[in-house]
C-alpha cells in the first residue's frame, strides 16, 4: 500500500497574529507540493486565524481534552477545536507527558475523542534518553502503542509519530538505521492491534530534530512516512525545504 508523505508543523508553545505570514507562505508552499500532505499546528489561539490565513492549508491544535465540555480550566475540547477550524489533532507528545503529567491512556481517551468529532489524529510515542540507554526503548514504545492507539484506527483518521525524546529539541537524531527499525517496530505493534491491513496503511511519522538537511534522508527510509516537526517548523524559510524533501520522494 503506498502511504502518502506527510509533513506536520507543530509551532509549541510559540506564535503570535504577526507570524501569520509565515502560514501563508507555507501554505502557498503545500499548496505547489500536491504531492505531499501538510499540516500546521499553531497555538490554539492562532488556530481560527491560521485558517483564515491559509484556507488551503491543514490547520491542527496540538491537544484536545477527552469529554466534549464540562469543568476543566483551560482546557480546550475537541468540538471546540472543530468550530475553530483545526482538522487534526496532536495527543500524547511528550512535552505533555512530561510537562501535565499526560499518560498513554489520557492519548487513548483524547483521540477517541477527536475521532468523535471527526478531527484526523496523530498520537505520538517515543522514550526518554535513560530508557534509551537502558535498552529498554522497544518495549517502552510498544506500550505506548498498546495503550494509546485506539482499537479502530484506521489510516484515513489516524496517525503515528515516533518521537525520542532526547531527540526533541537537541540537535541529536538516531541513525536512519535506528529510526526505520523503531518504526518497523511500531509498525508490527499496530498489526496486532489494528490488523495488518490498517497497519500498512497507517502512516508512522518520525519526529526530533528534524530540518532541511536531514529530512530527506530520513523520509527515504522504506517505514517512515513523513516527519512531526517543531522547532523548523517555525518559519517557511525552514519549513519548506522539508516539504521539499518530502515532495521529492513523491
Ligand atoms: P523538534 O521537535 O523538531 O524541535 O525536535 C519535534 C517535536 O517535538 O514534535
Amino acid at each position: 500500500m503506498t502511504r502518502r508523505k506527510l509533513v506536520v508543523g507543530n509551532w509549541k508553545m510559540n506564535g503570535l497574529k504577526r507570524d501569520l505570514g509565515e502560514v501563508r507562505a507555507i501554505g502557498a508552499a503545500a499548496a505547489a507540493h500536491p504531492g505531499v500532505d501538510v499540516a500546521l499546528c499553531p497555538p490554539f489561539t492562532l488556530i481560527a486565524d491560521a485558517v483564515a490565513a491559509s484556507p488551503g492549508l491543514v490547520i491542527g491544535a496540538q491537544d484536545c481534552h477527552a469529554a466534549d465540555s464540562g469543568p476543566h480550566t483551560g482546557n480546550i475540547s475537541a468540538p471546540m477545536l472543530v468550530e475553530a477550524g483545526a482538522r487534526t489533532v496532536i495527543v500524547g507528545h511528550s512535552e505533555r507527558r512530561a510537562d501535565q503529567f499526560e499518560t498513554s491512556q489520557d492519548a487513548w481517551a483524547k483521540a477517541a475523542a477527536a475521532h468523535r468529532h471527526g478531527l484526523h489524529v496523530i498520537v505520538c510515542c517515543g522514550e526518554t534518553e535513560a530508557e534509551h540507554d537502558a535498552g529498554r526503548a522497544e518495549r517502552v514504545v510498544q506500550a505506548q502503542i498498546e495503550k494509546s492507539v485506539p482499537d479502530e484506527a484506521a489510516p484515513d483518521w489516524f496517525t503515528l509519530a515516533y518521537e525520542p525524546r532526547w531527540a526533541i529539541g537537541t540537535g541529536r537524531t538516531p541513525s536512519i538505521e535506528a529510526i526505520n527499525a523503531m518504526h518497523a517496530i511500531a509498525r508490527a505493534k499496530l498489526k496486532q492491534l489494528v490488523g495488518g491491513e490498517a497497519a500498512r496503511g497507517i502512516r508512522i511519522l518520525y519526529g526530533g530534530s528534524v530540518t532541511g538537511a536531514n529530512a530527506g534522508d530520513i523520509f527515504a527510509a522504506s517505514d517512515v512516512d513523513g516527519g512531526l516537526i517543531g522547532g523548523a517548523s517555525l518559519t517557511a524559510a525552514k519549513f519548506v525545504p522539508i516539504i521539499e524533501a518530502a515532495a521529492a520522494l513523491g
